[in-house]
């Protein structure tokens, strides 16, 4: 191939992008298997709610339109439900563009974003292309080490971000450690809550940090997503809760129809389906002791989880992998998220999780 002569710059061609995992359908072909269990990516195993594919069925009717750029009945529900304004939301193709508007309006070259380590692989990826400093600050035993990451904050410093619960770990930090941590950090450095997976969470461990948004006291933004509780991944719709000060900031750089017709008219639905989420967390609850359970039994040492997947360390973690892709599981390997010894397996539904442990348990023997 012709290589380009282009001036790229050093923060951008150093970059190693985000790696997503093959479609099901490609690895089966090369492999030449079929019927292929897909627990990689923290999707939501109960398929999506039928309200919101309904919903989202009944927008295809106007797809000559351009979507509704301020989300007005979405952030509506939204403000109901959180009991927030509707200036102090913004919606998103996903979290993940909401992480990029916050670094694109917060962050100039040399400025610095403190981060967990192992945390989401995209904070640093979009952090360094536009020119920042990632600063990442190892986990203690696996959890944010939030006074270290306070330690980490310079008069660089422009955003910090806490994964809770932590992807890949499973990990969470609590209330005190969450309130403690958001009175320590600067009045002129935002903290960001990146919480994905909050709603899975039983109610009674959910952390609260809304209330900080909501008291206005310190920049804290709580970032949410439809991918995960909400089963709409495929969609990309997700937001962030803010002061309507920052909201405004963000609304600044986002492009005017950044969140698609269908996946407004499904998010609002997927709101109204309290059974859906209530099913969500049990088919969780059950699905993730059933794992743990099942990996414990063959000798492995899975870190507890509150959440949709589970780390476990396996030192061949890529002939791991690559032995349950052959048995028709497609886990998450971690050398991208910087943990080339560790494995990642989402919680899928009961057939599938057992479907993952009799692979695991003949992977074992292969690789032994
Ligand atoms: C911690 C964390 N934040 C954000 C995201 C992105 O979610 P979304 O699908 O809303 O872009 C993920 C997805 O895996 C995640 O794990």
């Amino acid at each position: 191939m012709r290589k380009l002569n282009l001036q790229v710059p050093l923060n951008i061609s150093s970059l190693v992008p985000y790696p997503p995992g093959k479609p099901i359908e490609e690895l089966e072909r090369e492999l030449g298997i079929s019927g292929s269990i897909k627990l990689a990516s923290n999707e939501n195993p109960l398929g999506p709610s039928r309200k919101a594919v309904e919903a989202a069925a009944g927008a295809l009717a106007g797809l000559h339109r351009y979507p509704d750029g301020s989300c007005y009945y979405l952030k509506e529900k939204l403000s109901s439900l959180l009991g927030v304004s509707a200036g102090m939301i913004i919606l998103g193709n996903g979290s993940n563009e909401i992480i990029e508007l916050l670094i694109r309006a917060f962050v100039r070259p040399g400025d610095e974003a403190v981060m967990g380590e192992p945390s989401f692989a995209v904070y640093p990826i979009a952090v360094k292309a536009a020119g920042g400093v990632a600063r990442a600050v190892p986990l203690e035993r696996m959890r944010h080490d939030l006074d270290a990451m306070a330690s980490a904050i310079n008069s660089r410093t422009k955003l910090v971000f806490v994964a809770n619960p932590n992807n890949p770990t499973g990990t969470m930090v609590d209330q005190a450690a969450v309130d403690r941590f958001v009175a320590q950090v600067p009045d002129n450095v935002v903290t960001v809550f990146d919480e994905a997976y909050m709603e899975l969470l039983e109610p009674g461990i959910q952390v609260d940090t809304v209330k900080h948004v909501k008291a206005g006291k310190k920049p804290v933004i709580t970032l949410r997503t439809f991918s995960k509780a909400y089963g709409l991944a495929g969609l990309r719709v997700g937001y962030a809760l803010a002061q309507p000060d920052a909201i405004d900031l963000l609304n600044k750089v986002r492009q005017p129809f950044n969140v698609t017709a269908m996946a407004q008219a499904a998010a609002v639905a997927a709101l109204e389906d309290e059974e859906y989420l209530v099913a969500s967390r049990q088919m969780l609850r059950e699905g993730r002791r059933q794992l743990m359970d099942g990996m414990r039994k063959l000798g492995l040492e899975p870190v507890e989880s509150v959440t949709n997947f589970i780390l476990f360390p396996f030192k061949k973690a890529a002939g791991l992998t690559a032995a349950l892709t052959k048995r028709k599981v497609i886990v998450r390997p971690m050398a991208g998220f910087g943990l080339p010894e560790h494995v990642r397996v989402s919680v899928g539904t009961a057939k599938e999780n057992a479907q993952f442990l009799r692979a695991l348990s003949e992977a074992l023997i292969e690789l032994k």
